[in-house]
């Protein structure tokens, strides 16, 4: 891929080492609908996974390949030639295909391998070399390079290069680095490595002592061409360099760093949004660029200046990022032309069935509550319906008696396919006592993962989002509902995760929903 002089790359692995954060396993489907955003927002290169790690994994980075229109699309492989053949299995349907490959280079990593220095070189030759047979696009990177001997990595990065690696990337693997020997690094490569000014060099940190972002703008200011980064800084520990504040960054200071993304910078909200709900870690409220305090002004000078003028404390305009300038709140009188409008200026454009959907639960919303805010139509549009009129389970009643006194109680009712089953369960708080319901119910073996609740708004009346994550045979099954009853939204949220269990079971093995289930 050929880069102009000012023109930087977004590298985008929210998919593979986002996801590796403990806990922020995603589904199949969620995989392919934040890769379908990505894509359309201007990402120029989608890790999309690890293909060797799982047949799960495989299935996404391959149904990512197949339906990218523009982006690369990118599978990690360890140096060795089975990963590197089953990245490239999944990659090679792509429109444009690439294979990551990476050993430890750092003396650590050289001992973890048990490889002196010429046998990490033999190592990195042959695998380079295999997997450029395979595609005409690989990248290879020394895992650990900002703490690897500077003349080792050169020797390693040359090596790479004359294997056939057509981006060499440079990863500060555990966050040490910091901005000014980020720079030095990149510039010494390129002033040290014979062919370096054949490849594109890239930048990936991590954001251990907080230096990710301004080390990957160092990187990219001593020439690093792409930026390795992903939504909201997702990521192993600290998490990686967020890409919102790279994009935005380049964007706003483009006077003092005179370089340009392809992102489209107005999606950056609705990826924001979508990362966090269905990773299940959500945004500081002062997260740089996309959290919720971000744009809020709330000391007496701080509202009469941007009165006056914007200008005066805001150094980027919220509809930039696409946040909704205006904040017409809706209510029980709105009709469907606005909420369509609405839905629209916070980044939801929907066909006139959907509309229907979701206007007929606004509809309920707003009678249940006087303002319906932003969040609480996003909210809407993300609560997964997992098949819509198709649902297998759907909630038919449910009734909590919560006390101080004794074990709670959930009077149940389900439909469950044709039959509508009821059932009373005990548990430890009205949650428990639901769940349980719903297990006695619709017996399963999967495991609950993650719960997790969120109020959407302020004030007592605020709608909770609820987020259920369910295991079953290393695939996962997400569900989320809202609603101003915290239990109601939690029923739904895990019956919205069984419909998806179902729906795959019903694909795959039936068998295996049901397997040791009761
Ligand atoms: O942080 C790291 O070193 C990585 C490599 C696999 C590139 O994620
Ligand atoms: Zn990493």
């Amino acid at each position: 891929m050929s880069t102009e002089q000012d023109r930087v790359l977004i590298f985008d692995t929210t998919l593979r080492d986002g996801e590796q954060s403990p806990g922020a396993t995603m589904s199949h489907e969620e995989k392919l609908e934040i890769a379908q955003l990505l894509d359309e927002m201007g990402v120029d290169i989608i890790e999309a996974g690890f293909p060797i790690a799982s047949e799960g994994d495989f299935e996404a980075v391959k149904a990512i390949a197949q339906n990218a229109r523009n982006a690369t699309i990118c599978g990690l492989a360890r140096a060795n030639f089975a990963d590197i053949d089953r990245a490239w299995e999944a990659v090679k349907h792509a429109r444009s295909p690439r294979i990551h490959t990476f050993i430890g280079t750092s003396p650590l990593h050289r001992d973890i391998t048990a490889l002196d220095q010429d046998g990490m070189i033999e190592r990195i030759h042959a695998t380079v070399a295999h997997a450029r047979n395979l595609c005409d696009n690989v990248q290879w990177s020394p895992m650990d390079a900002t703490r690897t001997e500077h003349d080792y990595l050169c020797r390693v990065v040359e090596t790479a290069i004359k294997a056939g690696a057509t981006t060499i990337n440079i990863p500060d693997t555990v966050g040490y680095t910091a901005p000014r020997e980020s720079a030095e690094l990149i510039a010494m490569l390129r002033n040290r490595v014979p062919g370096a000014d054949s490849i594109v060099f890239a930048t990936h940190c991590h954001n251990d002592l907080g230096m990710a972002t301004a080390n990957a703008l160092a990187a990219v200011e001593a020439g690093a061409r792409q930026v390795e980064c992903t939504i909201n800084g997702l990521g192993e520990r600290a998490g990686n360099t967020a890409l919102e504040e790279v994009v935005m960054a380049l964007k706003v200071r483009n006077d003092i760093m005179p370089y340009r993304t392809g992102i489209d910078s107005t999606r950056i909200m609705q990826i924001s949004r979508l990362v966090a709900a269905v990773s299940g870690f959500p945004v500081q409220y002062n997260k740089a660029v996309v959290g919720k305090n971000a744009f809020a002004h709330e000391s007496g000078i701080h509202q009469d200046g941007m009165l006056k003028n914007a200008a005066t404390f805001e150094i980027m305009r919220p509809e930039d990022i696409g946040l909704a300038s205006t904040s017409l709140v809706m209510g029980k009188h709105s009709g469907r032309a606005a909420l369509r409008a609405k839905l629209s200026e916070l980044g939801y454009e929907l066909g006139d069935n959907q509309l229907k959907d979701v206007f007929v639960r606004f509809k309920a919303l707003a009678d249940r509550k006087k303002e319906v805010y932003d969040e609480d139509l996003i909210a809407l549009m993300q609560e997964s319906t997992a098949g819509g009129e198709d649902m297998h389970l759907q909630l038919r009643r449910l009734r909590v008696i919560c006390g101080t006194d004794g074990p709670q109680e959930a009077e149940l009712t389900l439909a469950v396919g044709t039959e509508e089953k009821s059932i009373d369960a005990t548990g430890d708080g009205p949650v428990d006592a639901t769940f349980n319901a719903i297990r006695m119910l619709y017996p399963h073996a999967a495991q609950l993962e993650l719960y997790q609740v969120h109020a959407v708004t302020e004030g007592t009346a605020a709608q909770a989002t609820v987020s259920v994550r369910l295991a079953l045979n290393g695939r996962v099954y997400t569900g989320q509902s809202s609603d101003t009853d915290t239990v109601v939204a939690s029923a739904k949220a895990y019956l919205n995760a069984l419909n998806r269990l179902h729906q795959s079971a019903g694909r795959a093995d039936n068998s295996a929903l049901m397997q040791s289930a009761g």
